[in-house]
């Protein structure tokens, strides 16, 4: 082992950015991804792994199992929890169930564009949602893909007010937040986990879902989709996390690459989310889907939504306090 040492460790210093993982140290870590490839969080998970290789000088390896093959976004929670799954990258709203305090960052209408959700993922808020989901879900957020807002979509009707909403079957996540808010615009929609969704949506068990135009895209939802209403009550986070007991057991200089490289990929999805997001929105419509703008600025959604649904999160958010201050330190 001295040898290999003496061997490798004068070849790391060398390497300007690549961090000196001893090679007893070395790993090959998997990471679950939820949606297909092709999407933000394929694309974090792509700069994530090329970023940790580098920095470990290939000492590090992260192998990408996207469209769900480790498991639904909720389970790999509990997976990575217990140490059987090392990385994760799923949507926030999957986290909120472990880990209540997240669903600041899920409130509709809280975030109200790209940079509100950078300034609040980078932050104070986003320092203390990642304590939080330590204590409370046993993983560590280390890095955030940044998905857009989260567009309607449905195969029956063209639906700009909330009375169009009516009668249609629009499936959400398992998240009391978001079927609290559908409530609010008077449906009842119908929770199913992600890995069915497709399936559903094809056998028009439901109408429709709402997700970011990147993620309807990668998920080819067009196929079996017609009608998109650009709402923007949820901008959609998607965080990449590690398993604390992974985490836990890896040499210093391993946890430091694997934070800095979860960073770098977090600098990456802004980017990417800005250079790709429009460009989609335009395929999507040359695909056959059509835009319908929601009545009025989306004001009778945004009422509803605020008066009905934040006094029920209060609570779960750590107060109403809680709410303002990130409110204020959004200037709102
Ligand atoms: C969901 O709708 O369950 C999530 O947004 C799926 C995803 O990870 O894109």
């Amino acid at each position: 082992m001295k040898f290999v040492r003496k061997m490798i460790l004068p070849a790391l210093l060398a390497v300007g950015a690549a961090m000196a993982v001893p090679a007893a140290h070395a790993a090959a870590f998997k990471v679950a991804i939820g949606d297909a490839a092709g999407g933000t969080q394929y694309e974090l998970g792509k700069a994530f792994a090329e970023s940790l290789k580098a920095k470990t000088n290939g000492q590090a390896t992260a192998d990408l199992f996207p469209n769900s093959q480790l498991g639904d976004e909720q389970d790999t929670v509990n997976n990575a929890a217990m140490g059987l799954l090392d990385f994760s990258i799923l949507a926030i709203n999957n986290i909120t169930p472990f880990s209540p305090s997240v669903a600041v960052l899920t409130l509709p209408y809280v975030i109200q564009s790209p940079e509100d959700a950078r300034q609040l993922t980078q932050g104070e808020v986003g320092k203390q949602l990642t304590e939080n989901t330590i204590r409370d879900a046993q993983v560590r957020i280390i890095g955030w893909s940044y998905s857009g807002f989260r567009v309607l979509t449905n195969s029956k009707r063209p639906v700009s007010t909330l009375d169009d909403l009516k009668g249609l079957v629009i499936r959400v996540p398992k998240n009391e937040l978001m079927i609290a808010t559908y409530k609010a615009w008077g449906i009842n929609p119908s929770p199913l986990a992600w890995s069915e969704t497709f399936t559903a949506l094809q056998q028009r068990v439901v109408d429709g879902q709402d997700n970011p135009y990147i993620t309807v895209s990668a998920m080819k939802f067009n196929e079996v989709q017609k009608y998109i209403t650009p709402i923007r009550y949820l901008f959609s986070l998607e965080p990449l996390i590690v398993s604390e007991q992974v985490f836990q057991s890896q040499s210093p200089e391993m946890q430091k690459a694997i934070l800095a490289a979860g960073q770098e990929a977090t600098e990456h999805s802004f980017k990417y989310l800005q250079d790709t997001e429009e460009r989609i929105k335009k395929e999507l419509v040359a695909a056959g889907m059509e835009i319908t703008e929601p009545a009025d600025g989306e004001k009778a959604w945004i009422e509803a939504a605020q008066t009905k649904v934040w006094p029920q999160f209060y609570d779960a958010v750590g107060g109403k306090e809680k709410l303002d201050a990130v409110l204020a330190s959004l200037k709102r």
